[in-house]
């Protein structure tokens, strides 16, 4: 189908390395570290959540045999809460945990965000019934903006970039007692990215009873929290039996793939924004990458090119099922359709026509006037 080739045309790799991973069962360090129990214990609470249901998981036959794979899933999860991606799944989880035998009215939670994050620990502090405060970059857009506002959380737009909003807000909170609900890791601050992260391991639990095992998943990343969740949980699950994992940023936030090279959690100048505005994160999350350095064998960066285009081939329905796309849906898809193109990389992964490989949409239209725009093709 013309639509899908000149996608698949645009889906270029520009940067990779590869790890060597031997195959073990869930190592006893990360047990420690990411509980199997802290895993359960957040999909029991989630799935007993007010308008709780599984997302779909999406099987892209025609993309799939257009890049010669036996199988390409994508989890869907435009339509998760109603918040338009899985980060509903940790900000508002990791909220709830510490709000456990508190007075919610004398506490106030605060978070530095791109967006999605943001909007689900808003939407959990609302339900809570405690304040919340949002610090916001200079390019996160006003519809995002917006829609956190509507749950009730105060904005603070900072005139800067990422990093200056993370400062913000944490010279804010000592300043005023706020809890920080971050959805990365430092030294002495794990405890709650950690429920940040066992929330978004919901995603695992509907995959068991969604498709049979991938071989290959391939995972985008910012700080690589959603990332690691995924991996660590499946891992938990299936042990040797666990799939090759791939981790795919964009080119201009690449903290992880500069993690694989040095061996330890770094940080990254971003120059530039990238479209995919979730994966702009310059500074990886040292709580994910103990986790991702122990299993992903392949790091990749791809440009924002394909993007739109990826968006609209999904919308139009030829790709498989219509599905609602955001930006940050489409780099699973993107990853695998420039590693097949490329003999070394391909092999590297042991990818063939034989994997099914699971990527993950995680997002839908966050900001409708964007998506609107990408889809008409005033974006191109
Ligand atoms: C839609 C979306 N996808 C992926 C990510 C990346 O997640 P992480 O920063 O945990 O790697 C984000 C982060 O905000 C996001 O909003």
């Amino acid at each position: 189908m013309q639509s899908i080739q000149s996608f698949l045309n645009m889906c270029k790799i520009d940067d990779a390395h590869s790890l060597i991973q031997t195959t073990t069962s869930y190592p006893t360090d990360l047990e420690k570290l990411f509980p199997s129990s802290m895993v359960s214990e957040a999909q029991n609470t989630i799935s007993n959540w007010d308008g709780y249901s599984p997302t779909s998981l999406h099987d892209l036959a025609p993309l799939a045999e257009a890049i010669g794979v036996s199988k390409l899933y994508y989890k869907d999860e435009s339509t998760r809460f109603g918040l338009g991606s899985f980060k509903a799944l940790g900000g508002a989880y990791a909220v709830e945990k510490l709000m456990a035998g508190r007075d919610a009215s004398q506490v106030t939670v605060a978070t530095a965000t791109d967006g999605n994050h943001g909007r689900s620990v808003a939407w959990g502090a609302q339900q809570a019934g405690c304040k919340c405060v949002i610090y916001i970059h200079a390019e996160v857009s006003q519809g995002r903006a917006d829609a956190m506002a509507a749950y009730g959380a105060e904005i603070i737009r900072v005139d800067g970039d990422y990093d200056l909003s993370v400062r913000q807000c944490a010279e804010d909170s000592a300043k005023h007692g706020y809890e920080i609900i971050s959805d990365t890791t430092w030294e002495g601050y794990m405890d709650v990215p950690r429920y940040v992260m066992a929330g978004y391991t919901m995603m695992v639990r509907e995959l068991k009873a969604q498709a049979e095992p991938p071989t290959h998943i391939i995972l985008q990343a910012g700080v690589g929290g959603l990332a690691a969740a995924i991996t660590a949980a499946l891992w938990q699950d299936l042990g040797v039996h666990m799939p090759k994992v791939i981790i795919v940023e964009a080119g201009f936030a690449p903290c992880l793939i500069a993690s694989a090279r040095s061996g330890k959690a770094e940080t990254v100048h971003v120059t530039e924004e990238t479209i995919m505005a979730g994966l702009s994160c310059g500074e990886a999350s040292p709580l994910a990458w103990e986790i991702l350095k122990q299993r992903v064998s392949n790091f990749v960066t791809i440009a924002d090119s394909a993007v739109p285009t990826g968006m609209r081939l999904l919308a139009s329905g030829d790709a498989g099922p219509k599905i609602e796309a955001g930006e940050c849906g489409l780099p699973g898809i993107i990853a695998l359709a420039g590693m097949m193109t490329n003999d070394d990389l391909r092999k590297s992964a042991g990818l063939s026509s034989s994997a099914r490989v699971l990527v993950f949409g995680c997002e839908g239209a966050t900001d409708p006037e964007i998506y609107n725009n990408i889809i008409s093709g005033e974006i191109a």
